[in-house]
């Protein structure tokens, strides 16, 4: 296995981030995990998992080990009445996934269709979209365990799901590196269209007969519509999380800004749309420089062009800073920085 040294990142990170990494490995199995881990060099270096790159920020270069997780293979590893349980590498590319799944009629990630990266970081932020997370039919994960150098398994409540969290980005934070995620989908589908935007793309698509098939092809057409293509535009998806507000918050900000957008959870709460709040606070289409707030949702900051980390960095604050002054509301952001 090759090992780099001061390896340009910038086409491996979805904002295009011109950062490096001081050593550099790419890794397609567990061996090839513990062999790197196990250079005296890096047994106290800092280590950077890397997928697909979509969901950080580089402010800097990484002064360590930078591992590119290139675990492959999808296989069904057992069914049952009900269920299939399907198993994928960390490094296989998400929407390949679910365009295998739905393509043979396993149901459940078909509303997750197109989020950019790979399969070993969808646990990590328990993605979701379109009304659907990957708790929903997540089964469990294998994790290698970076200080005890053995495999561990994580159950779904082992993870501690939450709105774009779990236990990986809190207690485990950097302490293992997942190479496989198993998921549990079912045989009989169950459509979830409750998310409005789909029923109203399937009836334009002129669906008459519900599928899998037609609603991962009327969430791809969403998706496409609505955020930057990071080919042509570098961004990481939407920067902030929706923050989270008590029904008492919610009432008192209605009764000042009426056309506040906040939907209703089963806590008791109110989750803010905080594309409203940034475009109300007058950031959407605006740039500094290259950095910027894109034109068609406020809640994706974009890299024009060269752009450097910090200076989108910046942005965020500087947009955290009105939404609180104008709100009083706090957002969080979403994106891992680096
Ligand atoms: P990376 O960015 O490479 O890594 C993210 C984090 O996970 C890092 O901290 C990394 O160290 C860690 N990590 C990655 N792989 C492993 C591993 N194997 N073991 C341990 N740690 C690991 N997200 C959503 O939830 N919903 C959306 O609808 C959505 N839409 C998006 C749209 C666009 C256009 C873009 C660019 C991003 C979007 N995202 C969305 C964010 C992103 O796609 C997801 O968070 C995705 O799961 C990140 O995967 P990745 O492989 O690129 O992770
Ligand atoms: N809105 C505005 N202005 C904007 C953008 C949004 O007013 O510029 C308001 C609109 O009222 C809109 C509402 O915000 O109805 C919600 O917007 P949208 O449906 O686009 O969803 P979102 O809250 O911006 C979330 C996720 C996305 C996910 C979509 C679809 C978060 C942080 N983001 O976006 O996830 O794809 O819903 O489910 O929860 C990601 O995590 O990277 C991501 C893209």
């Amino acid at each position: 296995m090759i090992i780099l040294k001061n390896h340009s990142l910038k086409k491996l990170n979805t904002f295009g981030i011109d950062a490096s990494a001081r050593y550099f490995a790419e890794v397609s199995t567990v061996n090839e995990i513990l062999e790197v881990l196990s250079q005296k060099a890096f047994l106290n270096a800092r280590k950077l998992i890397l997928g697909g790159g979509s969901n950080l920020l580089f402010t800097k270069n990484f002064n360590g080990l930078v591992l590119k997780n290139n675990l492959k293979g999808i296989e069904l590893v057992k069914e049952d009445s009900d269920f299939y349980f399907i198993k994928a590498g960390a490094g296989e590319v998400w929407h390949n996934l679910v365009i295998q799944c739905v393509a043979n009629n396993y149901s459940g990630l078909e509303n997750l269709s197109l989020i950019p990266g790979n399969v070993g970081a969808s646990p990590m932020q328990n993605i979701g979209a379109y009304g659907v997370e990957i708790k929903d039919c997540f089964f469990e994960l294998e994790a290698l365990n970076i200080a005890d150098k053995t495999i561990h398994k994580f159950s779904n409540s082992d993870c501690k799901f939450g709105y774009r969290e779990s236990v990986f980005k809190h207690e485990f934070k950097n302490q293992f590196i997942i190479t496989s995620v198993t998921y549990r989908l079912l045989k009989t589908p169950v459509f979830n269209i409750s998310y409005g935007a789909i029923e109203k793309e399937l009836q334009q698509m002129g669906i008459t007969k519900l599928t899998i098939q037609a609603i991962s092809k009327a969430v791809c057409s969403i998706r496409s519509s609505k955020l930057p293509n990071p080919a042509e535009i570098g961004n990481a998806g939407s920067f902030f999380k929706n923050p989270e507000v008590s029904n008492e918050e919610f009432l008192l900000l209605k009764n000042k800004f009426p056309a506040i957008v906040g939907y209703n959870l089963e806590n008791g709460n109110v989750k803010l749309a905080a594309g409203w709040l940034i475009e109300q606070c007058g950031w959407k289409g605006k740039t500094i420089g290259d950095a910027g707030v894109h034109k068609l949702q406020a809640l994706v900051l974009v890299n024009y062009n060269n752009a450097k980390g910090i200076e989108i960095y910046g942005l965020s604050q500087k947009i955290m800073d009105s939404v609180k002054e104008k709100y009083d509301v706090v957002l969080e952001r979403e994106v891992n920085i680096i």
